[in-house]
């Protein structure tokens, strides 16, 4: 049994928590797609009808493959619920996250949600965040963020695709990803950089309302 497989088992438990006429936030990654497979089979058994906004083309895509309604961002007044995963989880739920390079949105969805779900591995677990900080930069940005990140005491690597392309974010901006080792206060480092002109978007998260742990063993925990 893989992780992946646990993910599968897990989701038609987290997908219980989507009902009637909900507006679903769709995050971006392996744990947000596996949820979406499932999501329109859900769907289709409750006769339930939903509006979905998904936080990239990726995750639009595996939607509209499943025939889940999709709605604007600008088009609604409220979300009841976001599905998402994360890179990295501490013991006290402050998460990294955009690994995929979909923080932003993601973080907007977040903002607003009633709910946020998240799903995540158990390699994610850790006592202290300490994998790099995706920091979501506009262009002009690039050097000037760069060099406050590193005041901060960051090693701030701005993202490449293997052949040398800059990674692009859907909203046109670079990622400068930051490795600080331990962080044992995401929540201030998370403060001083988005304050940073040119910062668009920060990859600490600090507002999980649950989590689901899947392990290898192919059983799952509810935090
Ligand atoms: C997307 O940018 C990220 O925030 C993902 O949510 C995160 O990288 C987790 O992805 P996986 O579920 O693929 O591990």
């Amino acid at each position: 049994m893989t992780v992946d497989d646990a993910i599968k088992a897990l989701s038609p438990q987290a997908l219980k928590m989507v009902k009637n006429n909900y507006v679903v936030g769709l995050g971006s990654g392996r744990a947000a797609t596996a949820i979406v497979k499932l999501l329109s089979t859900h769907l289709k058994k409750n006769s339930f009808s939903i509006k979905a906004i998904p936080t990239s083309l990726q995750i639009k895509m595996e939607a509209e493959r499943g025939g889940i309604p999709i709605i604007e961002p600008d088009q609604i007044d409220h979300i009841d619920i976001v599905f998402d995963g994360a890179d990295q989880i501490d013991a006290k739920g402050n998460m990294i996250k955009g690994g995929g390079g979909a923080l932003l949105r993601e973080k907007i969805l977040i903002s607003i949600a009633k709910k946020v779900v998240i799903i995540a591995d158990e390699t994610k677990f850790v006592k202290k965040l300490s994998r790099s900080v995706p920091v979501e930069v506009h262009p002009f940005a690039r050097n000037t963020a760069a060099m406050k990140i590193k005041s901060y005491g960051g090693k701030p690597k701005i993202r490449l695709f293997d052949r040398g392309y800059p990674f692009v974010t859907e909203n046109g901006n670079i990622i400068l990803d930051c490795e600080f080792g331990d962080i044992s206060n995401p929540k201030l480092l998370a403060t001083k950089i988005i304050e940073i002109p040119g910062v668009m978007e920060v990859g600490i998260f600090t507002r999980p309302d649950v989590i689901f742990k899947a392990k290898e063993n192919g059983k799952f925990e509810i935090l």
